[in-house]
């Protein structure tokens, strides 16, 4: 890879995390980024909820939230990218600043709270949308009086343009969205969500975020109430409210979902978790902690048949990609095996006991 781009992820952390992330999303829209070398290696590629993903790796929510960019992180190497979270007004989030790095822990607190610029303006980038796995992210306003009613815009509006949608339930940075979770809410709000999508010409498939500091205890239920609902998948997870070993004290301290290499264990753990009690029945999409070919075939292993990455891209840049796609291809080969569905939960009892 050109060591320019090497150069520009030292610049990028060095700077003011936000300022830095709108760095990296404006490198991107002016075309300032490594394009994938060669072709995936066919054994990559996975066809799971009826759409065809070139390769397991996607860029989770939150990282191009107003859908500015899906065209080059497409053409970067990615196999898909989940725009929003998107609410149907904009609204501007939180008081900066919101979002914290910590370089010793490998990981970012986020207190943004939803800002994005709403349905429309995702909706009118879209129009002309580049080719390839689009998914939709969707969310409730932080004033809104009906907040199901919130997710139901978002299917309706975003549906003709929405690869797959995301019912994201799970952010820690709008008081009350997390209550959305318990068994009760979540039925009414899924019940309302899949009668948006049975009215659809054509109903983009449906996938529910999860938070990683749901209780074991509460699990099943969960589990049950998405399985129940018809939806097509489940995304595990957002950040956690834990804190749980940090270095630094100080960043520590923050209020907000914290991501990256601290998350690796509790989300991996619950995703496994999920793919045990839905018998692999429901794809899975892996996301949380992500930041090397290792993390990577490890959350495939737990029970993840797609896996997401933000903060690992922060701190490593776009050469993750091309480590994750060798050490899933030397894997294969190893395993002797020509696609990745072997690999998918074989470990899922091991994670599911730590
Ligand atoms: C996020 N994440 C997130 N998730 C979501 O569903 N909607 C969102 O709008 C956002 N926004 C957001 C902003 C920032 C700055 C971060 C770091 C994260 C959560 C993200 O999609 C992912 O679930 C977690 O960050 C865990 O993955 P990583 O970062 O450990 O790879």
């Amino acid at each position: 890879m050109n060591p320019l781009f090497g150069l520009g992820q030292n610049l990028l952390l060095a700077l003011d995390p936000e300022w830095a992330h709108e760095l990296a999303v404006k490198a991107l829209e002016l075309g300032l980024y490594p394009r994938a070398e060669g072709r995936n290696d066919k054994r990559l590629a996975q066809r799971l909820f009826g759409l065809n993903f070139p390769n397991p790796i996607g860029v989770a929510a939150g990282f191009d939230k107003d859908a500015r960019v899906p065209g080059a992180l497409l053409d970067a190497g990615l196999g898909f990218v989940e725009i929003g979270t998107l609410t149907p007004r904009a609204q501007s989030g939180n008081p900066s600043p919101r979002i914290f790095r910590s370089a010793r822990d490998r990981a970012v607190i986020n207190r943004l709270g939803f800002n994005n610029e709403g349905h429309v303006a995702a909706l009118a980038r879209l129009r002309d949308r580049p080719v390839g796995i689009i998914g939709v992210n969707i969310g409730a306003n932080r004033e809104s009086p009906d907040r199901i009613g919130d997710y139901v815009r978002g299917i309706e509006r975003l549906a003709p343009v929405a690869s797959y949608f995301t019912v994201n339930i799970s952010s820690p940075n709008t008081p009350g969205l997390r209550d959305l979770q318990a068994p009760d809410a979540l039925s009414a709000l899924l019940r309302r969500v899949q009668q948006a999508r049975a009215a659809l010409p054509k109903a983009p498939p449906l996938l529910v975020k999860l938070a990683p500091d749901l209780a074991d205890d509460d699990l099943p239920e969960i589990v049950n109430v998405i399985a129940a609902s018809g939806a097509d998948g489940i995304v595990v997870s957002n950040t956690t409210l834990a804190r749980d070993d940090l270095e630094d004290r100080a960043f520590a301290k923050e209020v907000g979902g914290l991501s990256g290499r601290p998350l690796f264990t509790r989300s991996t753990r619950m995703l496994a978790r999920v793919y045990r009690l839905t018998e692999g029945r429901l794809p899975l999409i892996g996301v949380g902690g992500i930041d090397s070919g290792e993390t990577a075939l490890a959350k495939i292993e737990a029970g993840a048949s797609l896996i997401q990455l933000y903060t690992g891209l922060i701190f490593e840049g776009l050469g993750l990609l091309t480590r994750i796609k060798q050490t899933l291809v030397e894997a294969m080969d190893r395993a002797e095996v020509e696609s990745l569905a072997p690999t998918v939960g074989r470990r899922a009892d091991e994670w599911a006991r730590k």
